[in-house]
């Protein structure tokens, strides 16, 4: 069976997914890696549009992209900044992580080698979800 790839690893292919990021207005390139309790990783890049407000963080993005092709369990996702400190989800994704991935382990680090994993029950405590209501 297909080992699945480790943190670095995810590192590096939210670090590929960078790249494809469109990012004309702010500049700030993002790129995400996420990757499903059998090893199957999704990349995902922020993208930005005229109108700013529909712009769509990296993280969102590869969230998506997995859960339209079926993929529902999640264990980690990588995420990739050029900041001078680690880039963290924003609020908005941290809900949509939560909803869709559970307490997974969110890997943040910049293109310098900076790190930092947290499982996102720390980012987001007292989450709201379906349980709720
Ligand atoms: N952005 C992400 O893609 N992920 C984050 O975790 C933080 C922010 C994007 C959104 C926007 O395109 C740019 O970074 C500046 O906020």
């Amino acid at each position: 069976m297909k080992q699945p790839a480790g943190l670095h690893e995810l590192a590096l292919l939210a670090r590929r997914a960078r790249k494809l990021a469109h990012a004309p207005f702010s500049k700030f390139k993002v790129g995400a890696a996420l990757r499903t309790s059998t090893g199957e990783i999704v990349t995902g890049c922020n993208i930005e549009n005229a109108s700013y407000g529909l712009t769509i963080c990296a993280e969102r993005t590869a969230v998506f992209k997995a859960v339209s092709e079926g993929m529902r369990r999640f264990d980690a996702i990588a995420v990739v900044a050029d900041s001078r400190r680690i880039t963290p989800p924003c609020g908005p994704c941290r809900q949509i992580l939560w909803e869709f991935c559970g307490d997974i382990l969110v890997h943040m680090s910049n293109t310098r080698g900076r790190t930092r994993a947290m499982r996102l029950r720390d980012l987001l405590p007292l989450p709201f979800d379906q349980t709720s209501f």
